[in-house]
């Protein structure tokens, strides 16, 4: 991202150029910040046997997912769908692992026909795998009682929380892996999304290596995802570098206590798909109100619903008019038929915001909207999925068409 007389520029193209040429609204991503993140990461982990699997869920785009395969990257899957379009991506199986909750009889049918390693969440979960796939290995999910998170519905670990089998409960966890022959290959855990501070993350991580002790078999230790990007101009930055040597001494030490060298996983998906993804729109409308001035543009919740469903900050940037000298107060509407429809949110709901004078015609730029943008889209109010570019040194490649009206019959 950068600006250019005025005019903000992604992947070296004018973002004008690019909504003139595919439409909007328009998603649009910067492939070299997806490789720059993974590889930032990964180098940040000092700890030599290291696998990332890219939460899928945070964008299943078939073209980022080929971009992270060439990349050396491994999968978390939360549904068949995932692992269908990571396979046809280029993924191999053994690079896949099946994190499913409340996953029903043909989830784990469909794992074990593609061989897919499965990491359960629940004792009677692993007893129905048992009784389908006896003798095999899997993972198992472990509450380590400990949650983080930007936000409540975020939080993954803790009593409050539907996930994992609790970390107290390794004796009957022994009871039914011997009851199927089942062998443990993995430990897991993920205690939540949008985390800046590392502290319950490695709190978290010190739990999970005490259960994992009782384990004699395991290949790896995965502590999930979460690891949080800031949304706000001027937020912190994780200190990636700091949290990849906590997190390698660590497991650094831990393998040495237990007698051999595992691989340490992580499966980021904000982390690496936040930052490099744009949701751009029309300005439709100006109009003001007795509290705010709003500005309509030409796409909804229905688009990009963090906002609405968490209070959560996005940047908004206007692309046509990045001039910072003349500013107004305003409040960034969608076009979805409900009041909650904004952008410009906070934890307390809407929020005036300084932004460049806008006119109907610019183009603005919602950012951060790499991760849980298109992924969480819908078709309400009936308005087609917009088209997904990729951009890179100067070059746009559409990986996703905008819905037809036909789709939607
Ligand atoms: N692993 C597991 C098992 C997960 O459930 C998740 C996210 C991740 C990894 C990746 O978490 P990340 O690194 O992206 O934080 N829609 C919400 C986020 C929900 C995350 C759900 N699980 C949002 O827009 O903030």
């Amino acid at each position: 991202m950068e600006t250019i007389n005025n005019k903000l520029f992604l992947g070296g193209i004018s973002v004008e150029e690019l909504t003139e040429k595919y439409s909007s609204p328009l998603y649009v991503y910067e492939e070299d910040k997806i490789i720059g993140q993974y590889n930032k990461l990964k180098n940040a982990i000092i700890y030599p046997k290291t696998r990332i699997y890219y939460a899928a869920k945070a964008n299943t785009n078939i073209e980022i997912l080929k971009v992270l395969n060439k990349e050396g990257c491994g999968i978390d899957a939360v549904s068949p769908e995932e692992i269908y379009i990571s396979k046809k991506a280029g993924f191999d199986s053994s690079n896949i692992l099946f994190t499913g909750n409340n996953a029903s009889e043909e989830d784990f049918k469909y794992c074990i026909e593609n061989d897919v390693l499965v990491n359960i969440g629940s004792l009677e979960q692993i007893e129905l795998y048992g009784k389908l796939n006896p003798n095999s290995k899997i993972s198992i999910r472990i509450n380590p009682d400990v949650g983080a998170g930007h936000h409540d519905h975020c939080i993954t670990g803790g009593p409050n929380s539907k996930f994992g089998v609790y970390f107290d409960k390794i004796d009957k966890i022994k009871e039914v892996i011997e009851k199927y022959n089942l062998t443990v290959v993995g430990i897991h855990e993920h205690i939540g999304s949008g985390i800046l501070d590392t502290s319950k993350f490695l709190l978290a991580m010190d739990v999970l290596l005490k259960v994992a002790k009782s384990f004699d078999n395991l290949e790896f230790i995965d502590f999930g995802g979460g690891i949080g990007v800031p949304y706000r101009p001027g937020e912190k930055q994780l200190d990636i570098e700091e949290f990849g040597k906590a997190i390698s001494d660590k497991f650094n030490d831990f393998c040495s206590s237990y007698g051999k060298e595992l691989y340490l996983c992580l499966e980021p998906g904000r982390y690496i798909v936040a930052e490099a993804g744009f949701l751009l729109a029309k300005v439709v409308n100006k109009k003001s109100t007795p509290n705010h001035v709003f500005v309509g543009i030409n796409t909804g919740f229905n688009h990009l619903i963090r906002p609405a469903m968490y209070g959560s900050y996005h940047h908004v940037l206007n692309a046509s008019n990045m001039d910072t000298r003349e500013e107004e107060k305003l409040v960034v509407a969608g076009n979805v038929c409900e009041s909650g429809d904004v952008f410009t949110q906070n934890e307390d709901g809407i929020e005036d915001r300084m932004m460049p004078k806008t006119k109907v015609g610019d183009v603005l730029a919602i950012c951060n909207a790499g991760a849980y943008g298109f992924s969480m889209a819908s078709n309400y109010n009936s308005r087609r999925l917009p088209a997904e570019v990729i951009v890179s040194k100067g070059e746009a490649k559409i990986i996703r068409e905008r819905q037809s009206l036909e789709d939607l019959l």
